[in-house]
């Protein structure tokens, strides 16, 4: 199988991973967390989304946060987008890279953003517009890629096609995200084939949840296809809180470790990186679900 020299990691731990949490973690404890994880090696870490705080109360402190963490240089820290608010917050706090986020199923889309499919990508075209005039970077999510929670099985030529609309927005990459973690690896080519129809595969990045332990394997199914960008969560925090039944994301921890012992250079140091994810399962009033992270508690 084909197994690339270099993998880049997306770290969505302290906004997908935390946005899932009942409890609210205090503004310094997200801070540290993100600084410990630019220390464990990510390049790229999403720290937050300006998103409705009515919504999401745990992502109400998106720009205290921006303006506690400690930036690395070289390190690009990110945030989501809903909207026209969100993005003018986001700059007022010095982000320089945003994603907006759509979704491949109808219901999926009005659940989490209160939208049609076709309304929130009209919203986004004028989000992206201004992003990209002010310079920013945008990337683009693309929810329910593997199946929806409400509606089932999702058409990789509906994925394909909304794929598309995003990246004619001029976003850099196109998310292809398994919201509820219910791909498996048979699924991953035949939605990279018809996504690629339209998007360069150096462009896309997969997004895993982990609900069924299949997102190791669908991470091997995609190398082998080509794709070198994958999202995941440090001790497979997360969820969303619009997804019935969505767990964590994929593991960091379980990420990196797989990606090691097959020689792919990844940038991330395993154990600093448990260190990220033992301070924040400090905060939390549960363990974390990283495979790793259990065998060596
Ligand atoms: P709405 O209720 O239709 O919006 O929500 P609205 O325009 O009527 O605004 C409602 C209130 O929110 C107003 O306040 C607005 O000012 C305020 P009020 O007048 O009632 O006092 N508001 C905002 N405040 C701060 N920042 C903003 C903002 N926007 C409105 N940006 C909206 C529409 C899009 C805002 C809402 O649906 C929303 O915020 N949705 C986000 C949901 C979310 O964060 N979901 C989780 C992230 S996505 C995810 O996890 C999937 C992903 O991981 C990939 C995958 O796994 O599939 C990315
Ligand atoms: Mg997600």
């Amino acid at each position: 199988m084909r197994i690339p020299p270099r993998v880049s990691i997306v770290e969505v731990g302290p906004r997908d991973g935390l946005q899932n949490e009942k409890s609210l973690i205090t503004t310094a404890d997200k801070i540290a967390f993100v600084d410990h994880l630019s220390a464990a090696g990510h390049q790229t870490i999403e720290v937050s989304a300006f998103v409705s705080p009515k919504w999401v109360p745990q992502m109400g402190d998106a720009a205290e946060v921006f303006a506690g963490i400690a930036r690395r240089p070289g390190v690009r820290y990110t945030a989501l987008v809903p909207n026209r608010a969100g993005l003018a917050r986001a700059m007022a706090a010095g982000v320089t890279e945003i994603a907006i986020f759509a979704a491949a199923s109808e219901t999926f889309s009005q659940r989490n953003l209160n939208h049609s499919i076709d309304a929130s990508l009209l919203a986004y075209a004028e989000v992206c517009a201004d992003a990209l005039a002010a310079g920013l970077k945008v990337r683009g999510y693309l929810s329910t890629c593997f199946g929806c929670p409400y509606e089932g099985a999702v058409a990789p030529s509906q994925v394909a096609g909304i794929a598309r609309r995003l990246w004619d927005l001029g976003v850099f990459e196109v998310a292809i995200s398994d919201t509820t973690g219910v791909a498996h690896p048979g699924q991953v080519p035949a939605v990279l084939e018809a996504v690629t129809a339209f998007v360069p595969l150096t462009q896309v990045a997969l997004h895993f949840h982990d609900t069924r332990g299949t997102a190791l394997a669908n991470v091997l199914a995609a190398l082998d296809h080509g794709v070198t960008t994958f999202d995941s969560s440090a001790g497979g925090l997360g969820g969303c809180p619009f997804a019935p039944g969505a767990a964590g994301n994929l593991a960091t921890e379980d990420l990196v470790y797989m990606l090691d012992g097959l020689g792919v250079e990844t940038g991330v140091d395993l154990g600093r990186l448990v260190a990220a994810s033992r301070l924040i399962e400090a905060q939390l009033d549960h363990t974390l679900p990283s495979r790793y992270l259990q065998s060596i508690a």
